[in-house]
């Protein structure tokens, strides 16, 4: 397909534009003929998303595709994560999307195809696939009609399914989701020994569980501790072979933590009043549930049982989360016009309400904690 986007001096025009306001660029009229001005702002908004998301493809005669594609494909950062370990003959993608996942995902396979409903997104796939030097086999229907043709065996499933209701904030379930998991997974069980599926962090992971089958590992990917993604391997298993659940926090120095979902329920964790470090583990860690687990992994107590804080005398540097050294100080010790940055959990009041209560300003290097433990009401200042 030909693009007239990329005409050197729609090229040149772009370029030059990359720093101005896209709203008034669009009530601009276009100097091409052939190339409307959203088009034009589609390409520079591409090219401003590409430079944090996936800066690979900042490269010339790149295309990008309209805004919900951008939004709806994963960062550069977390497909290569995902990336890591998968090889194979075969890899087939059933929603490509923009194909950032895919570029990543099968790169040490040596057939790849990448089955996507939208052809105008398909097309520009294949397109910067060329520029990019990639082969694969494009398909351009929807991965039902797909899968009831399909002879095939292939080594690697993936999915990253799209919401079907971008503002529906309810329960999130996997019926709202295009492709409905539940109808195709019988199928795809058929064709391969090995699925790997995206779901958004919002979807409970007791619920996945129990819908989803030959579930062996659940990763919770957080990029600089916000929880991006659920990435659910599902793979033939016996009986006997535990679920593993594994926490990761990109772009950290922190380590992966994970644990066996079933001794979660049996691990416990004692309680203890606030020792010389206080830890909090990252929301990777906190999406996971595996509060125990933690606890028991690296030896921690827990401050109360409502909330996740814990505390040891000694430092564990491997601890997947916040280290913080602490004391406990008595609120007379605020003063008036004092300094802090202020975390209230499990607390009867606010951030806002403390600040006011003890006129204190917000910011600094040092922190103020308003918690309990099973005992008492506890303020903890780190130093
Ligand atoms: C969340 S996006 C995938 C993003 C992709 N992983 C990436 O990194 O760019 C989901 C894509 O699946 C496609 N899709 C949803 N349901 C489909 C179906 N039944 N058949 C084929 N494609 C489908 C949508 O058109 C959308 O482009």
């Amino acid at each position: 397909m030909e693009y007239k986007i990329l005409d050197k001096e729609v090229q040149q025009y772009i370029n030059a534009n990359l720093q101005t306001d896209l709203h008034s660029l669009l009530l601009k009229k276009s100097p091409f003929a052939e190339v409307s001005m959203l088009e034009i702002v589609q390409q520079i908004k591409g090219k401003k998303v590409a430079l944090k998301k996936f800066p690979f493809l900042l490269k010339e005669e790149i295309i990008f595709p309209p805004n919900l594609n951008l939004e709806q494909a994963s960062s550069q950062a977390t497909a290569e994560f995902k990336a890591q370990d998968l090889q194979g003959k075969s890899f087939l993608d059933l929603t490509t999307g923009f194909g950032i996942d895919a570029y990543f995902l099968s790169q040490n396979f040596d057939e790849v195809t990448l089955v996507e409903q939208n052809p105008e997104l398909i097309e520009i796939v294949k397109h910067n696939w060329d520029i990019l030097d990639r082969n694969a086999v494009f398909s351009n229907q929807n991965l039902e009609d797909f899968l009831s043709g399909n002879k095939e065996r292939f080594d690697l499933i993936y999915l990253d399914p799209a919401r079907r209701d971008e503002h529906k904030n309810k329960k999130f379930l996997l019926e709202d989701l295009s492709p409905n998991l539940l109808q195709i997974q019988r199928q795809l069980r058929k064709i391969t020994d090995q699925i790997i599926i995206k779901l958004s962090p919002l979807i409970d992971i007791s619920y996945l569980l129990s819908e989803l089958k030959n579930i062996t590992e659940i990763q919770i990917i957080a990029v600089r501790n916000e929880v991006k993604e659920l990435l659910v391997f599902i793979k033939p298993k016996t009986l006997k072979e535990k679920i593993k659940i594994v926490c990761t926090n990109l772009e950290t120095n922190e380590s992966s933590f994970s644990f066996e979902y079933d001794t979660e329920k049996s691990a416990v964790s004692e309680y203890s009043e606030p020792l010389q470090y206080l830890y909090i583990p990252n929301n990777a860690v906190l999406k996971s549930g595996g509060f125990n687990s933690v606890s028991e992994k690296f030896t921690l107590k827990k401050l109360h049982r409502n909330s996740h804080f814990y505390t040891a005398e000694d430092l564990k540097s491997e601890f997947p989360g916040r280290i913080l050294k602490v004391e406990t100080i008595d609120s007379k010790n605020i003063k008036k016009g004092d300094q802090f940055n202020i975390i209230s959990k499990n607390y009867p009041l606010s951030p806002d309400e403390i600040k006011k209560k003890y006129k204190i300003k917000d910011g600094g290097k040092d922190y103020l904690i308003f918690t309990q433990t099973e005992k008492n009401k506890i303020i903890l200042r780190t130093f």
